[in-house]
């Protein structure tokens, strides 16, 4: 499988490289980013209109200011697209599903399998232990980190309302009022230390008994591997549509 991926000078476009070497069926024949630098390994484009020949999947791991040119370039040649980057607007949002109706595209906020694997099970004791537990989210992350809490402990808790009786109420800091926790909300804390990759513990706490579903990033690699199983999987699906990591991961 060739693949092309854009964004290919940042942390996350360099670790994808460098895990595509751990994959035999997976070639990276070109990269783009803002500077173009034809002399190395793979030639990096800054247009994407610049690509000759053929490949398979495009990988992003850019900025959301390239999104357009992405997706009109992979709804034309009917290329597959593994969208990874974060912060885009809902309007952008939209345009990646309405693309999704002409190529197969898989857009991910966390490209973990890991990550990924903790929403598909903490939406099944959610939905097991439903009202009787209570649920609380930790998450811990490096002193670098500046938005809190982080894109996947809103995801976690996205996921988790969607299986509970009432829609819950998202609470981020309890030092306001003086009450004692109601039955319908999801507690969200957030932790800025040193140097921790990335933690999420989903905690479902009942009635004298406590199950705690964890996660612990040790580096960015797995985003990496996380986004080339993806690629993978959209090279052998081929229809047009709008996948996300739940269909790599195969539960159910
Ligand atoms: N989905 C996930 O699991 C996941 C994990 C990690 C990072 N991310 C996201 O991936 C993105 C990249 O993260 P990073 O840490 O590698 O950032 P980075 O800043 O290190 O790299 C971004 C790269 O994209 C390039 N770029 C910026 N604008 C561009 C444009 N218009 N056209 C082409 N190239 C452009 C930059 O020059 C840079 O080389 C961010 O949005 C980040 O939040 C997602």
């Amino acid at each position: 499988m060739d693949i092309v991926i854009c964004g290919c000078r940042g942390r996350m476009g360099q670790a994808v490289v460098k895990a595509a070497n751990d994959f035999d069926d997976i070639n990276v024949v070109a990269g783009i980013d803002i500077k173009e630098d034809l002399s190395g390994e793979y030639p990096i484009y800054s247009d994407i209109n610049k690509i000759h020949g053929n490949f398979d999947v495009i990988i992003d791991f850019s900025n959301p200011a390239f999104l357009k040119s992405l997706l009109s370039y992979a709804a034309e040649k009917k290329i597959p697209a593994v969208i990874c980057t974060t912060g885009f607007s809902d309007e952008q949002t939209e345009e990646i599903k309405k693309a999704s109706k002409t190529v197969p595209i898989l857009y991910s906020r966390n490209m973990s399998l890991g990550i990924n694997l903790l929403v598909e099970l903490s939406k099944i004791a959610a939905k097991i232990l439903g009202e009787d537990f209570d649920v609380e989210i930790i998450e811990r992350h490096h002193n670098k980190k500046i938005d809190a809490p982080s894109g996947t402990a809103l995801m976690l808790a996205e996921e988790i309302s969607g299986e509970m009786p009432e829609k819950p109420e998202f609470i981020y800091d309890r030092s306001k009022e003086r009450k004692p926790r109601a039955k319908n909300e999801i507690g969200i804390h957030s932790v800025r230390a040193g140097t921790i990759a990335g933690d999420h513990d989903v905690i479902f706490a009942g009635n004298k008994e406590i199950i705690t579903l964890s996660h612990h990033a040790e580096s960015r690699e797995i985003f990496a591997v996380g986004a080339l199983r993806a690629a993978q999987h959209l090279a052998k699906v081929k229809d047009a549509g709008f996948y996300t990591m739940k269909d790599v991961i195969k539960i159910f």
